[in-house]
């Protein structure tokens, strides 16, 4: 049976989970009123990861005996004044994401749970790549600047990007 207070914490992550996918997709359709089909693309995909990073909290919830409770979601931004802006947003919310699974880590070592320990690594581990994967991008429009042959460049390459969830053993 989990913890009370950590699935309390769960249901927050599950909701911010849900917010970050919810800001990924208004940064998709800011892409798409741009004509920047391929970051348009990069964004769904994410917000796709997104909404398996909340599901995947709450198989977890439910499969230690603790309950799912839906919240409100805030209204995400809809404007950003260009793609590096959406970036640097988007840098910026993982990075906060990440002090929240490590607010989660925390508690389950404060209250000595060892399985909510080892199902959280997961997600330390994701956020390395979360942080990594958006400043990439970042770094490249930085490196871009003003040219516009550049950015269609990179938005045909980011639009490659599809989103598969992870086999089973590669999530545990
Ligand atoms: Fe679910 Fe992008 O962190």
């Amino acid at each position: 049976m989990i913890d009370d207070r950590m699935c309390e914490a769960i249901n927050n992550q599950i909701n911010a989970e849900l917010l970050s996918a919810y800001i990924y997709y208004s940064m998709a359709q800011w892409f798409e009123s741009q004509d920047l089909p391929g970051m348009a693309q990069w964004m769904y995909a994410q917000t796709q990861e997104e909404m398996f990073h909340a599901d995947r909290f709450a198989r977890y919830v439910n499969g230690r005996g603790g309950r799912v409770l839906l919240q409100a979601i805030d209204a995400p931004p809809t404007d950003w004044d260009s793609p590096q802006a959406v970036f640097q947003h988007a840098l910026e919310h993982e990075q906060w994401v990440t002090g929240n699974i490590n607010n989660l880590m925390d508690l389950a070592i404060e209250i000595n749970d060892h399985a909510s320990k080892n199902f959280l690594m997961w997600y330390v581990n994701e956020q390395v790549e979360e942080e990594d994967n958006v400043g990439s991008v970042l770094a490249q429009l930085k490196r871009i600047g003003d040219s516009s042959n550049a950015l269609y460049m990179l938005d045909k390459e980011l639009g490659a990007r599809s989103f598969s969830p992870p086999a089973a053993e590669e999530e545990k």
